[in-house]
């Protein structure tokens, strides 16, 4: 059988696409410690299958622990091997996410996601696995865009959560013996297969709202914030400026649902195993910019919940526009994001609404 190695499984992006790839018909090793997560998500993927409970336990080996723990990776290459599988492709979402923190702290944020992903590849070269399928960020282009973003626009991460997703593309290109990050597709003489997907504003939830975005402590994204309004945890939100340059003087950003991310990755996949050893690297957008007066607007017209909010300074590190130009992703991956805004603030209050206290 078919074996996939998900590390980060039990996150937001991890759960929707272990949902996707168990679905697909393969055997999944689900590594998680869950610092930002819980195990009742993996649970719920499970139940969300097409599967029955039998197949499921067969299927899904979930793993608490480390990526850094190099004997731990070891042993799940080992127990695929013993059973004569193998894994023939790592989905690596395992990493630490938040800008702000990552200013406070940096060590960590080093340590967890660049430290993390060599203990990951240095384990995948002892048991020849050769495939990667790494969680990068529209972070790494930094923030003086105004245009939809290019994969061959300049790298200028300003904060260390994106210097880390930078570093760890730059890292993969040269394990695949390719020379740049600012290519969206070259041959790797090292007979690598690896995909660095750059996720713009990833939203929503899995439309039966079983699993969704569940941030540990204070939310940092705009939608977990917006849904903690609605069901009146938080007062109101706050929109970090106003004076933009855009038509209303809010941020503008390319939300795209998890589900369509979610797809994004095994149409990568598809991809990399049925072509030759190649590095892709791919914006994952909708190519849609919604503004955060915009948002608020379709919220109130999709769910009916009007969402107080008052207006703050601009955060540092903040650009007025981020917004994917996604052609690269049909022409090499043949995705394309089909969910609309309108079924992102659907399905993302969804989830909340059926889960107010999360997975707790
Ligand atoms: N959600 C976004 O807006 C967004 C945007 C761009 C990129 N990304 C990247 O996508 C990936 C997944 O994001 P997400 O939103 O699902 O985040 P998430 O925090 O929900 O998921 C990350 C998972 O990794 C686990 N984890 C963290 N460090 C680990 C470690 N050392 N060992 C094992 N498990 C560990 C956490 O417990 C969590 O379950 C991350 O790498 C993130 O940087 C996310």
């Amino acid at each position: 059988m078919r074996c996939l190695l998900i590390t980060g499984a039990a996150g937001f992006i991890g759960s929707h696409t272990s949902l996707v790839l168990l679905n697909a018909g393969y055997k999944l090793f689900l590594l998680d410690n869950f610092s930002n997560s819980s195990p009742i998500a993996l649970e719920r993927v499970g139940r969300l299958s097409n599967l029955s409970n039998e197949k499921v336990k067969e299927r899904m080996t979930i793993v608490n622990g480390d990526i850094r723990d190099f004997s731990l990776l070891e042993n799940i290459f080992l127990s695929a091997e013993k059973n004569g599988e193998k894994i023939i492709s790592v989905f690596h979402f395992a990493g630490l996410k938040a800008v702000g923190e990552s200013f406070e702290k940096a060590f960590d944020y080093w340590d967890n996601n660049v430290g993390g992903t060599i203990a990951l590849l240095k384990a995948m070269e002892k048991y020849s696995c050769r495939s990667i399928v790494f969680s990068s960020s529209a972070t790494v282009y930094g923030t003086k865009n105004n245009k939809a973003l290019i994969e061959t626009d300049p790298i200028s991460p300003i904060n260390p959560y994106g210097l880390t997703k930078a570093t760890i593309e730059k890292m993969l290109a040269n394990i695949a013996g390719c020379h740049s990050t600012r290519v969206a597709k070259q041959t790797s003489p090292r007979g690598w297969r690896i995909a660095c997907l750059r996720y713009f504003n990833p939203a929503g939830a899995h439309p039966s709202g079983e699993i969704g975005e569940n941030p540990k402590d204070i939310p940092n994204n705009l939608f977990p914030l917006i849904n903690q309004v609605a069901i009146e945890k938080k007062e109101s939100i706050t929109i970090f400026g106003q004076d933009w340059p855009t038509p209303d003087g809010t941020g503008i950003r390319d939300y795209v649902h998890v589900m369509d991310i979610a797809e994004g990755h095994k149409a990568a996949l598809d991809t990399l195993i049925s072509s030759n050893p190649q590095l892709l690297i791919i914006n994952l957008g909708s190519g849609e910019g919604t503004s955060v007066l915009d948002l608020i607007k379709i919220f109130k017209l999709s769910i009916g919940i009007d969402i107080p909010y008052r207006f703050g300074p601009r955060r540092n590190g903040d650009t007025a526009i981020s917004l994917a130009n996604p052609g690269e992703a049909l022409k090499f991956i043949k995705w394309k994001a089909k969910r609309n805004i309108e079924e992102i603030c659907r399905d993302s209050w969804n989830w909340q609404h059926q889960n107010p206290m999360g997975y707790k």
